[in-house]
C-alpha cells in the first residue's frame, strides 16, 4: 500500500519582532492583558520586501535542507494560507517559481487556520492516488497585512510566519507502529462565518479588507470542536491520548490549548507551545511549531505526533502521524 510518511520541516519568519509593550501607544492594551488572555508575549511582522511568498520559499528551502532533497526531488507544492500575494495566481505557483521548478504542479488552500492540517491531508491523498511522490507543503500567511491596526480585539493576537514538510511516498501496511500520516479528520461549518472572516474580497466588495471576529463566540466553539475531531482521529487509529508522544495544536490562544489537552487528557509536558513567541500565524502555526520541535530534538523519528486546528468557516480538523 502508498502512504506517506515526514521527510523533513523547515521554518522561516519575518526579521521584524513585536512585543506586547509596543502596542501600549498604538490601542488602549497592555502586555498583562494580552499575556493572560492569550499566553502571546510577541510576534513576528513582515516588512515591506517579505511577502507570504518569500516567507514561503524560505521555510521550504528550510524543509528541503532537513529533508536532504533539492526543488528537482518535489513534484507538487501544496500551500496553506489565506493571505495570498494576489488573488491570483496561486502564491504556490510563486514559490514554485522561486524554487526554480519548471515541473510538477502546484495550488494554494484555503482553511484559514486549518489550513496545514487539510492541506496535509490533501497531500497525503495525492501521494495514496499515486498522483505525487514527493510533497511540500507549506503554511504561510502574512496576517498583518489584513489586519484592522485600531481594533485592539484583534490586532494583538496575529503575526506572521511561515512552515513547511516535505511528505514523501512510501510502501508499508500502515498499522499504528509504521512511520507516516497514519489518520485524519476534517470539519467545516458555514453557519458561523460571520463569528471569524475577512469583510472584503474580489466578487463582493472588490478590497482585500480586514479580520473581523466575535472573539468570545470563537472561543466558545473552540474547546468543544477541537476535542470532537480529536476524538474521531483516536477512534479511527484506535489509539488514546496515552499513545501520543506530542500534540501539535493551532498556536491561537494558550488557554484553548490547556483546555483542550485537559479535557483529552493530554499531559502538559506534551503538548507543543509556540503562541508566545509567534501570535496566531494561520495557517504557519502548526507547521512552525512542528518545524521548531523537530529541530531541537523534542519530535524524534517513531514518535506518535498529533496535529490539530481550528479557524474561519469555521473549519477544523486533526491529523495523526508517526514521524
Ligand atoms: N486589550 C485590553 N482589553 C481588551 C483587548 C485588548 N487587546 N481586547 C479586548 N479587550 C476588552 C474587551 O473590549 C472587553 O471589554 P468590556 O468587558 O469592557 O467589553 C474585555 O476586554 C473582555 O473581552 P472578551 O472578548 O470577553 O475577552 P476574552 O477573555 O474572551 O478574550 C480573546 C478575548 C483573547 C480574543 C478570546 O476571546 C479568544 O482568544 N478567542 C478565540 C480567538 C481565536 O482563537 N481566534 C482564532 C481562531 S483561528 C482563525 O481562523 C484566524
Amino acid at each position: 500500500m502508498i502512504r506517506s510518511v515526514v521527510r523533513g520541516t523547515g521554518q522561516s519568519l519575518p526579521r521584524r519582532i513585536m512585543k506586547n509593550a509596543d502596542f501600549e501607544g498604538m490601542v488602549e492594551t497592555s502586555d498583562e492583558w494580552i499575556a493572560q488572555r492569550t499566553g502571546i508575549r510577541q510576534r513576528h511582522i513582515a516588512s515591506d520586501d517579505e511577502t507570504t511568498a518569500s516567507l514561503g520559499e524560505g521555510a521550504a528551502r528550510a524543509a528541503l535542507a532537513d529533508a536532504g532533497l533539492t526543488p528537482d526531488d518535489i513534484d507538487l507544492i501544496v500551500l496553506a494560507t489565506s493571505t495570498p500575494n494576489n488573488t491570483f495566481p496561486a502564491t504556490a505557483v510563486e514559490i514554485q517559481q522561486r524554487l526554480g521548478m519548471r515541473h510538477g504542479y502546484a495550488f494554494d488552500m484555503q482553511a484559514v487556520c486549518s489550513g496545514f492540517v487539510y492541506a496535509v491531508t490533501t497531500a497525503d491523498a495525492y501521494i495514496r492516488a499515486g498522483l505525487a511522490k514527493r510533497v511540500l507543503v507549506i503554511g504561510s500567511e502574512t496576517f498583518s497585512r489584513i489586519l484592522d491596526w485600531s481594533d485592539r480585539s484583534t490586532c494583538v493576537l496575529f503575526g506572521d510566519g511561515a512552515g513547511a514538510m516535505v511528505l514523501e511516498a512510501t510502501e508499508g501496511a500502515g498499522t499504528i507502529a509504521d512511520r507516516g500520516v497514519l489518520a485524519a479528520s476534517l470539519r467545516s461549518d458555514g453557519t458561523h462565518k460571520e463569528k471569524l472572516y475577512v469583510d472584503g474580497g474580489p466578487s463582493t466588495t472588490g478590497t482585500v479588507g480586514h479580520l473581523r471576529m466575535e472573539g468570545r463566540e470563537v472561543f466558545k466553539h473552540a474547546v468543544g470542536m477541537i476535542t470532537d475531531v480529536i476524538e474521531a482521529t483516536f477512534s479511527q487509529a484506535g489509539i488514546t491520548a496515552d499513545d501520543l508522544d506530542w500534540f501539535v495544536p493551532h498556536q491561537a490562544n494558550k488557554r484553548i490549548i490547556d483546555a483542550s489537552a485537559k479535557k483529552l487528557g493530554i499531559a502538559e509536558e506534551k503538548v507543543v507551545i509556540t503562541v508566545n513567541l509567534h501570535g496566531n500565524t494561520s495557517a504557519a502555526s502548526v507547521p512552525l511549531a512542528l518545524a521548531i520541535a523537530a529541530a531541537d530534538g523534542r519530535i524524534k523519528r517513531g514518535d506518535l505526533v498529533l496535529l490539530e486546528a481550528m479557524g474561519g468557516g469555521f473549519t477544523w480538523g486533526a491529523v495523526l502521524v508517526r514521524w
